[in-house]
């Protein structure tokens, strides 16, 4: 069983990721932290205990409210041209009866990661603010938790907010390169394998058909959530008719590696340039002097990816 925190800005592909990992029978969510980037940190956090009252509303899963704004960067920016106003395609799901922790999300990592030190892994869906407060607060935390997979960076591949920076990266470059300099064990999957596994409208329309009653209210929200998603990809940049699962994907991979292929590679984030700030460097010349050593999803097998994700709603 995999012990898992998953840290997220829950918009529409988080929540698809939150529901997978509730329903995989391998993971155990540990706690889930949120932090500001598709929505505000206030909405993403209500979202979330929304989502995790539609999954199973026996589940004890704690919530803790993470950071409002980047690291060092003033003013936060946000996704709803993306994810929609309420960060999950506009659609209403019923409120939670349960409110988040009385703990700051860098404090729930840190205690969560003595009580499960070594085994700990932490998936990231968002900006890496939490985690950089929680490595600030106490550096030894790295040696605590036994891998970090980051939903984020591009490195052979375009950006999606600019030319060569991704979305998660680009909200809070500091932090996302204080995290990588830091030498916690951590895999980035990036936009490179992410943009290759696609989910449409029929591979949603089969699951609704083929799931059970008792997950039908979950395929529903999962199916009427991606309408947005798929508005957006088909009009946006992309012009594609599907939604590549950046964040479950990330979920699925911290579940078994083996869905990817990776490479070790020395990156760094560029923070200060107005062009290229979020850009992750791999530093790829025989001698790499540049950067922090990080595992970099190359390749995966997409299929199998979308083929576990919507088995887990059958
Ligand atoms: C990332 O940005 C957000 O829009 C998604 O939730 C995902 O985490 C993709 O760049
Ligand atoms: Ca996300």
């Amino acid at each position: 069983m995999k012990k898992m925190i998953i840290d997220a800005d829950t918009g529409i592909d988080d929540a698809l990721a939150i529901l997978y990992a509730l329903k995989s029978p391998s993971i155990k969510v540990e706690g889930i932290t949120t932090v500001f980037g598709n929505i505000n940190v206030d909405q993403a956090t209500d979202n979330t205990l929304r989502i995790i009252a539609l999954a199973a509303p026996a589940y004890d899963v704690p919530v803790a409210k993470g950071a409002g704004k980047p690291l060092r960067r003033g003013k936060p920016e946000f996704g709803t041209h993306v994810h929609g106003a309420n960060g999950i395609g506009n659609v209403e799901v019923a409120a939670s009866a349960q409110q988040p922790l009385d703990e700051e999300a860098a404090d729930f990592i840190l205690r969560k990661s003595e009580e499960l030190a070594g085994e700990l892994i932490l998936v990231t869906l968002g900006r890496l603010t939490n985690l950089a407060h929680a490595i600030q607060k106490d550096p030894s935390v790295c040696g605590r938790i036994k891998h970090v997979y980051v939903m984020g960076g591009a490195v052979g591949v375009p950006g999606n907010i600019t030319p060569v920076s991704e979305a998660n990266i680009w909200g809070d470059p500091e932090a996302a390169e204080l995290v990588i300099a830091s030498g916690v064990p951590l895999t980035m999957v990036g936009l490179d394998v992410t943009m290759k596994t696609l989910l449409t409208g029929e591979h949603l329309d089969r699951l609704r058909q083929s799931c059970g009653e008792e997950n039908a209210g979950v395929v529903d929200f999962i199916r009427e959530s991606h309408r947005f998603y798929f508005d957006f990809y088909r009009s946006s940049n992309y012009f594609i008719d599907a939604a590549p699962i950046h964040d479950p994907l990330t979920v699925l991979v911290a579940e078994d590696p083996s869905i990817v292929t990776t490479q070790l590679m020395n990156v760094k984030v560029v923070c200060d340039s107005e062009l290229c700030a979020g850009m992750t460097v791999a530093d790829l010349r025989r001698r790499s002097l540049v950067g922090s050593p990080i595992h970099v999803c190359t390749e995966v097998n997409a299929s199998l990816a979308v083929d576990r994700l919507l088995h887990a709603f059958i």
